[in-house]
């Protein structure tokens, strides 16, 4: 397949570009924000445009990412995260080219106690939130061949350069700096490697079964878990406090419970993901943070 990526340069975009570029049979064309920014209609139809008939999917990975700061600039949020993504399914839809959204688990407003399935009412939180679901329902309206992907807590070797680093790279940092960490241990999610996701997301665009599936690690654990579990693998001697997402007071509200069935992977019969155990380790690994 001849695949296009969009926000090449993020976590997952560059994951990716990667994985396609060790392919035998697959071709990419990578475009970081520099090369081509998503909320430029004219941009993205002349890029597609020349790239076709050679194009066969656009996998569309750029975001507006700062949860707490699309409180305060939701225009910012929703140019990138709605009408961007609406720019790539139309530009798609008029190509007859399948279209990827990636979209998260901030869709959902965390009062189920089980994992969400796919068919679940998503009822959004934040600005961020509400930004990525418009993305979703702007994907399926201008793309008939769509592919809604949802992750959550995402980490990776790029390490989301636009928030200024992943939790474990700005826990690592915090750690090294001496500062006192006080993590939330009362949102429940599970943490997800790029790797990973990618690895699933260019099987997932073979099967031609469009639609929005869950893709996340297999387990689930708190942000504090998660902090705690990074420190103990890289012997990292700092105690992480554990406190509420109300004593933490972020400006953005986040689901308390956000843990995503894989029910849409299963029905494909697609072999799960890595437990987020062992996510994290061989990320440490390959980060060089361990052995
Ligand atoms: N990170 C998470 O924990 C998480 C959780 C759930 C879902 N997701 C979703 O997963 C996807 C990938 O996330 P990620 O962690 O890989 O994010 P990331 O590392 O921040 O990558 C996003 C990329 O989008 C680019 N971008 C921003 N505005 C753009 C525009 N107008 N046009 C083109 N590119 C633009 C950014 O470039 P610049 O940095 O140069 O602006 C960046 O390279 C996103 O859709 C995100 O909403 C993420």
């Amino acid at each position: 397949m001849n695949i296009a990526v969009i926000g090449s340069g993020g976590q997952l975009g560059s994951d990716l570009v990667k994985l396609i570029n060790q392919s035998n049979t697959d071709k990419v064309y990578p475009f970081t924000h520099q090369d081509l920014d998503c909320t430029n209609l004219d941009a993205v139809q002349t890029v597609f445009q020349n790239l076709w008939p050679n194009l066969d999917a656009v996998i569309n990975c750029a975001a507006y990412v700062r949860v707490d700061d699309a409180e305060d600039n939701p225009e910012d949020a929703f140019l990138v995260n709605a009408i961007g993504a609406k720019n790539i399914a139309d530009a798609c839809g008029t190509l007859d080219i399948e279209c990827v959204y990636i979209s998260t688990d901030y869709v959902f407003d965390g009062t189920k106690t089980t994992p969400y399935r796919e068919d679940d009412e998503p009822q959004p939180l934040s600005t961020y939130g509400a930004s990525k679901l418009s993305g979703e329902a702007l994907t399926r309206i201008g793309c008939e061949k769509h592919y809604i992907v949802r992750c959550s807590g995402l980490f990776g070797i790029a390490g989301a350069s636009g928030k200024g680093g992943n939790f474990i790279t700005t826990m690592l940092r915090l750690a090294s700096e001496g500062q006192e960490i006080r993590v939330v241990a009362d949102q429940l999610f599970s943490p997800t490697s790029t790797s990973d996701l990618a690895k699933k997301i260019l099987w997932l665009i073979t099967t031609r079964q469009y639609g929005i599936s869950n893709i996340t690690s297999q387990g689930e654990c708190t942000w504090h878990e998660l902090a705690s579990f990074v420190f103990e693998l890289t012997g990292t001697q700092k105690k992480v406090l554990p406190i509420s997402t109300n004593e933490y007071g972020a400006k953005a509200k986040r689901p308390l419970y956000s843990v995503l069935g894989h029910e849409g992977l299963q029905k494909l019969n697609a072999d799960d993901l890595p437990h987020w155990h062992d996510a994290v380790h061989e990320y440490l690994r390959l980060r060089g943070d361990i052995r």
